[in-house]
C-alpha cells in the first residue's frame, strides 16, 4: 500500500498551507478563505467542491497571485514546485503564471479579447514566450486549435471571439491555457456555462491533457458529478474552509462529515446535473461567522447527538485515515462529548 515505494510515487507539485485570504469591506472582515491547506500531485486531478460563495474562486485567484483590493492574503503559504509564490516578485510570478500554471475561467467570453482574432491572441502567447516568428506562432496556433477539437481550425483561427459558440470559446480558452504546456491547470467551473454534451467533450479533453502531458489539474466546481468522473482526490469546502478531503472513491463511498453526507444525498445518481441546494438553510455570511463549527446552524447530527461543543469551538481538520481528513467534532475523541465517534456506517 505504501505510495513511496512505488516507482511512480506521487510527486508533490503545489502545496497550499494555512491560506487566509480576507476582504475588507465597510469595516468588516470577510473571511473568504480561512486556513485552507491542500496538496496537488503531478498528473493528478484535485477536485475542489462546495456551494456558491464558499471560497473556491478566491482560493484559485490566491494561488495565481490575482487577489486585489479590498482583498489580501493575510496568512499562509503557496508553494509551487518548491517555490513560495507568496514571497515572489511580480515579474518572477509572471514567469510562473501563464507559463507553468494557467487558469481556465468559467466564462471565456469575458476573458477573450473581443477586438483580436482567436489566432492573433494565441500567436501572441507563443511569440512573447518563445520569441518565434509570427508565421511559426500562427502555425502552432492552428495546430493547437486542432488539438482542442475546434473544427476547421484553418478557418476558425481568423474568427473573433463573438463569432464562436460557447463550447468553441471554452475550447479556445483551454487552448490558451495549454499553449505553454503548463504543469498545473486551474480550471474554475470550466463547464458550468455549457450544455451537457459540450461539457462532456471538454471534460474528455481535460482527461486527455492529463494523460498525454502529465498535467495536474485543480478542478473547481459546485457539481459533485463532475468531480466523480474526473478527480483523483477531492476536497469539500464550506464557509472558507476545507471540511473533508479524501481520495475520490473513498469520499463517495464513505462520506463522514455531515455536510458531505448532505451534499451526496442531494445529487441525483448518474451524470445528471445536480445543483447543491437541497440541504435546508444556507451557509453563514463569511463577514459574520459563527464562533464554533461553521456548519452548526444547519447540522442535524449536532442536534441528534446533543453536541454542545459544536457551537463553542471550531473543529480543526484532522486525519481520520492517511488519505482522509475531516473537520468535525463527531470524529474527535478528546471533545468530551457523548457522540458516537467515527462510525462510518452511520446513515
Ligand atoms: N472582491 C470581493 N470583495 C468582497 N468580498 C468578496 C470579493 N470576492 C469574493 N468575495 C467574497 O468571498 C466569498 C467567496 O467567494 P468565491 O470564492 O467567489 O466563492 P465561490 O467561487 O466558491 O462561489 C464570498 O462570500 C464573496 O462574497
Ligand atoms: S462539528 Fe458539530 S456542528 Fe459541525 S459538522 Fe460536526 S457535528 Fe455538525
Ligand atoms: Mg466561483
Amino acid at each position: 500500500m505504501s505510495q513511496s515505494q512505488k516507482p511512480n510515487a506521487k510527486q508533490s507539485l503545489l502545496k497550499v498551507e494555512g491560506l487566509k485570504t480576507h476582504f475588507f469591506v465597510d469595516g468588516r472582515v470577510v473571511r473568504a478563505v480561512d486556513e485552507v491547506d491542500l496538496e496537488i500531485f503531478r498528473g493528478k486531478v484535485f477536485g475542489l467542491v462546495g456551494e456558491s460563495g464558499c471560497g473556491k474562486t478566491v482560493t484559485a485567484l490566491s494561488i495565481m497571485g490575482l487577489i486585489d483590493e479590498p482583498g489580501k492574503i493575510m496568512g499562509g503559504d503557496i508553494i509551487f514546485d518548491g517555490i513560495s509564490l507568496v514571497a515572489l516578485a511580480e515579474d518572477e510570478l509572471n514567469q510562473i503564471r501563464g507559463g507553468r500554471i494557467s487558469l481556465i475561467f468559467q466564462d471565456p467570453q469575458v476573458r477573450l479579447n473581443p477586438v483580436f482574432t482567436v489566432g492573433s491572441q494565441l500567436a501572441e502567447i507563443f511569440q512573447v514566450h518563445y520569441g518565434i516568428s509570427r508565421q511559426a506562432a500562427f502555425d502552432r496556433s492552428v495546430k493547437l486549435l486542432e488539438t482542442v477539437g475546434i473544427p476547421d481550425p484553418l478557418d476558425r483561427v481568423h474568427a473573433y471571439p463573438h463569432e464562436l459558440s460557447g463550447g468553441q470559446a471554452q475550447r479556445v480558452m483551454i487552448a490558451m491555457a495549454l499553449a505553454l504546456e503548463p504543469e498545473l491547470i486551474i480550471a474554475d467551473e470550466p463547464t458550468t456555462a455549457l450544455d451537457v454534451t459540450i461539457q462532456a467533450q471538454i471534460l474528455d479533453l481535460m482527461r486527455e491533457m492529463r494523460v498525454e502531458h502529465s498535467t495536474a489539474i485543480l478542478l473547481i466546481t459546485h457539481d459533485l458529478a463532475v468531480i466523480a468522473g474526473m478527480a483523483d482526490f477531492v476536497a469539500v469546502m464550506y464557509a472558507g474552509q476545507i471540511i473533508e478531503q479524501a481520495e475520490v472513491e473513498e469520499l463517495y463511498e464513505t462520506p463522514l462529515h455531515p455536510y458531505t453526507q448532505g451534499l451526496l444525498v442531494s445529487i441525483p445518481s448518474g451524470l445528471d446535473e445536480g445543483p447543491l441546494t437541497s440541504i435546508p438553510g444556507s451557509p453563514p455570511d463569511p463577514g459574520n461567522l459563527p464562533t464554533g463549527c461553521r456548519y452548526a446552524p444547519r447540522c442535524k447530527e449536532r442536534i441528534e447527538y446533543g453536541l454542545k461543543i459544536c457551537e463553542l469551538k471550531l473543529p480543526s481538520l484532522q486525519p481520520f485515515s492517511p488519505e482522509h481528513s475531516i473537520r468535525c467534532w463527531l470524529y474527535e475523541s478528546e471533545a468530551g462529548h457523548e457522540a458516537p465517534l467515527s462510525s462510518p456506517d452511520r446513515g
